[in-house]
């Protein structure tokens, strides 16, 4: 296992389409293994694999509390086959955007079809914190950050503040 720099935005990668995983092999199951140990490093509840660079579609999420034993899920190629009427709010936050967090709405329940880590197919039904955990993962392997659910002039403020210490860190 390895730990992972994670990418922060403006990172023009985080803006890629993540690509399908084709077959579950032993590089594979290093990723997810390196995605988990610098998920939980962070520390965070949901890591997509884009956020270590890898354009695969991949998701590792822990929602357990603190004081709760560890509960790890993968998600391979996920997909959302239906989102419920009802919305939710949640604030959120992001590894690639540290430090900021904002209310983002989102249907309250979704069911994901996925791969497991056997390959197999699985689907879930989720509500609550994985559901709107799974949903910003999912946006995550299409390129989409949960501050393009927020206001133009809040994402404009959030990516300026982020330019400019990616530009004094860059000069450094
Ligand atoms: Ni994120």
């Amino acid at each position: 296992m390895a730990l992972r720099p994670i990418l922060i935005i403006p990172e023009p990668l985080l803006r890629k389409a993540s690509e399908p995983v084709t077959g579950i092999d032993a590089d594979l199951r290093r990723l997810v293994d390196d995605m988990f140990e610098t998920m939980y490093e962070a520390p965070g509840i949901g890591l997509a694999a884009i956020q270590i660079g890898v354009p695969r579609r991949v998701v590792t999420i822990d929602v357990a509390r603190q004081e709760e034993p560890k509960a790890p899920q993968v998600f391979i190629n996920p997909e959302i086959t239906w989102a419920s009427p009802e919305m939710s709010v949640y604030e959120e936050g992001c590894l690639s955007i540290p430090q900021y967090y904002e209310e983002v709405e989102r249907p309250a329940r979704v069911r994901v079809r996925y791969l497991d880590v056997d390959g197999k197919t699985q689907e879930i039904e989720a509500e609550g914190l994985l559901a709107t955990c799974l949903q910003h993962e999912i946006d995550h392997l299409d390129g989409r950050l949960f501050i393009d659910h927020l206001s133009k002039l809040k994402r404009d403020r959030v990516m300026k503040k982020f330019s400019k210490v990616a530009r004094r860190d860059g000069a450094a």
